[in-house]
């Protein structure tokens, strides 16, 4: 059975998809059976991993036109498969509206392939609607990326009130896998400030791993790279290593498999 993480926050740019690339590829070099799940429109894990305009995608698997084994990917990474988004992914959301058991699509199909995975990362869109629901119903835990800006904590209530629903009606089991602060500037005072606010509202939740703003994380997608393959030394990829053992020991019930 995999672990199923849902990579959410419905705030734009805060490091959700850059955050699912690095870990999930970090998870397959540490030879972890992955499933990286693009089910955002925008489709950037997928390009981010070279998979661009990827026809069957995630968005077949949801309107129940294909079967999710035909559509997953081998990426070139040996322990990781993807399954990619697409730019059709965008009416989805209406289409789906009015299907029987709407918001547990994706957990319908994931039932399917869990066996073949040790973990399943799910890359979510900045909103809160089906698509998301859908991640959160089908997820063990939300891994929740904050950016070390100006309202940084704003929506974050929203978010949190989103998980709850999610909990009452659909998924009682689903927890907080974390909080991670992203873009982190040593220099600013206001990064500090915000981590510490963070620290505060989250308490223990929040991983001691810090990402730290890095030129080279944001150049690595448009080789289609995950950052370590890309710039190995970078502080970048030494931040997301760091980030990806201190999940793996967070689960180490799992990771022992
Ligand atoms: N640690 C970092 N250092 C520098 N740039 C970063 C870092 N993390 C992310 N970025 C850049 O910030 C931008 C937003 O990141 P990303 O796409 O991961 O956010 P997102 O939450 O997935 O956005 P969206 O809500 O649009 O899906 C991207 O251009 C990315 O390359
Ligand atoms: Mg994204």
């Amino acid at each position: 059975m995999a672990k199923i993480i849902s990579i959410a926050n419905q705030k734009g740019g805060v490091g959700k998809t850059t955050t699912t690339i690095n870990l999930s590829s970090l998870l397959a070099a540490a030879e972890k059976r992955t499933l990286l799940i693009d089910i955002d429109p925008q489709a950037n894990s997928s390009s981010g991993l070279s998979v661009t305009n990827h026809t069957p995608s995630v968005y077949e698997v949801l309107v129940g036109t294909k079967n999710i084994k035909d559509v997953i990917i081998n990426s070139f990474m040996p322990f990781l498969d993807m399954l990619p988004s697409n730019i059709n992914l965008v009416g989805a959301e209406i289409e789906m509206v009015d299907m029987e058991n709407r918001e547990g699509l994706l957990r319908t199909a994931i039932a399917e392939v869990n066996d073949s995975y040790d973990y399943i990362l799910i890359d979510c869109p900045p909103s809160l609607g089906l698509l998301t629901l859908n991640s959160l119903t089908a997820s063990d835990s939300v891994l929740i990326p904050v950016q070390c800006e100006y309202f940084a904590l704003e929506g974050l209530g929203q978010l949190l009130n989103t998980i709850n629903i999610v909990k009452k009606h659909f998924n009682k089991d689903l927890a907080i896998e974390g909080v991670l602060l992203t873009m982190f500037d040593t220099r600013l005072r206001l990064s500090h400030q915000v981590a510490e606010e963070v620290r505060k509202y989250f308490g223990d939740k929040v991983y001691k791993t810090v990402i730290n703003r890095n030129v080279r994380i944001s150049e690595a997608p448009s080789y289609g790279k995950p950052i370590i393959l890309y710039d190995a030394i970078s502080s970048g990829a030494q931040n997301y290593m760091q980030l990806a053992s201190e999940l793996l020991e967070n689960n180490s019930a799992i990771s022992n498999n």
